[in-house]
Formats: structure tokens, C-alpha cells, sequence
């Protein structure tokens, strides 16, 4: 199991290259992994652009579906360039808390430093599919824009995780795209983007 805790300001260790899974080595390296590619994609414009405009909306429905304040023990899976974090944590209710996952301790760093608030935010080394938190440990979960970059069995993987340390009667919030409709023009646009760049998006 790959489940490492980094407390607020520690220096995190190079990750070794066979923890990093094979679709994020040669799918999303210009992305997630090269040290350019935080300095280039961590900003809000730029993610916001990618999602068509949309981000801020998508973030603000996920923060209204978990409450206002969230209460209780939060989970998010994977980092997120933008604010998305940032506003996560500021919601979260006093006695509440916030564990983020994510697989390369590079985006960990990066969330640490836009992590300004005295919320009790802990960051895992740690992958979506093999989560080593106990069952039912958490009353909410949130996948954001993870899904559509993982094989399927890994993304089935990443699912039943995320059930599994769910409680019973507990929440999980995925969002990701959905396939355009039949006669949406983007449907002609998006196929040859995602078969370079996004293979997995496909299905
Ligand atoms: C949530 S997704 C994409 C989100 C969105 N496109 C954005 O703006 O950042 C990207 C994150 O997922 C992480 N990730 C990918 N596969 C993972 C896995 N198996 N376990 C944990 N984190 C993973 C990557 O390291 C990266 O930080």
C-alpha cells in the first residue's frame, strides 16, 4: 500500500517513477508531472478555459451538494488545478476536516502551497485505487474531473474505493465530462483533441 502523510509545510520526497501509474506516465506527463507543466497550468483562467467556462460553476454545485458548512470528515480524491481545494476547505465546518489523495507528490506540493486557511486539511501520498483509509470512514467523498483521464478498470477501481470508505448513507460527488449530444458541433471538435490527448476520455 502507497499511503505516505505529508503535515503543512514538510518537503515531500521525489516520488520513485513505478509508483506513478502507466496511463499518467504516458498520457498526462506534460500535464501532472514535468515541473513546467504546475508552473504553466496552475492558473484559474487557463482551467477555466479548459472546461469551456464552466469551472466555477462545477465547483460552486460540488461545495453546495456536500453543505454549507460540510460537516464531518471529508474526502477529496485527486488535486485539482484552480481554487477548487482552496474553497473546499474554506467550508468545511469547525470539527470538520479534509483529507486530499493524490498519486504524485508534486501536485501535493503544489496544493499545499495555495492552502492558506487554518482548516485542518491533510494531504495523502496515496492512489485512487488503493485508498488506505478504514471502510466507512468518511461522510463525503468528491471525484473531480478524475474519471475520464483513467483506463476503466482503473476508474472502476477508483469508484469502489470510493465506496468503500464512504459510510453507509454518506455522500459521493463525481463530476467529469459526459459525451456531447449527437448534433452538438464540439462532438466533431472534441474527438480528435481527446484521441491525442485525452484517450480515455473517449469512453
Ligand atoms: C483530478 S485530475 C484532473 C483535474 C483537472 N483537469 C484539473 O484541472 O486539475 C488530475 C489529478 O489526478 C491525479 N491522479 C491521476 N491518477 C491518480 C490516481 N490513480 N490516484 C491518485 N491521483 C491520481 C493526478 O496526479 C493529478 O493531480
Amino acid at each position: 500500500m502507497l499511503t505516505e502523510t505529508f503535515a503543512a509545510g514538510t518537503q515531500l520526497e521525489a516520488q520513485p517513477s513505478r509508483t506513478i501509474p502507466d496511463y499518467l506516465q504516458d498520457n498526462y506527463w506534460w500535464a501532472y508531472i514535468h515541473p513546467l507543466a504546475v508552473r504553466f497550468f496552475e492558473r484559474q483562467w487557463l482551467v477555466n478555459a479548459i472546461l469551456c467556462g464552466n469551472f466555477a460553476r462545477l465547483r460552486d454545485a460540488v461545495l453546495d451538494e456536500l453543505g454549507a458548512p460540510i460537516s464531518g470528515r471529508t474526502l477529496q480524491v485527486a488535486c485539482v488545478y484552480g481554487d477548487f481545494s482552496v474553497r473546499l476547505a474554506d467550508r468545511i465546518a469547525p470539527g470538520g476536516s479534509l483529507d486530499v489523495v493524490d498519486v504524485l507528490p508534486i501536485q501535493l506540493q503544489n496544493l499545499r502551497r495555495k492552502l492558506t486557511t487554518s482548516t485542518p486539511v491533510t494531504l495523502h501520498h496515496c492512489d485512487s485505487t488503493a485508498l488506505g483509509f478504514a471502510d466507512a470512514s468518511y461522510d463525503q467523498a468528491v471525484i473531480f474531473f478524475l474519471l475520464h483521464e483513467q483506463p476503466a478498470l482503473v476508474r472502476k477501481q477508483t469508484i469502489a474505493e470510493a465506496l468503500r470508505v464512504v459510510k453507509p448513507g454518506g455522500k459521493l460527488v463525481i463530476v467529469d465530462y459526459h459525451r456531447p449530444a449527437q448534433v452538438h458541433p464540439i462532438r466533431y471538435l472534441l474527438r480528435p483533441l481527446l484521441r491525442a490527448l485525452e484517450p480515455y476520455a473517449l469512453d
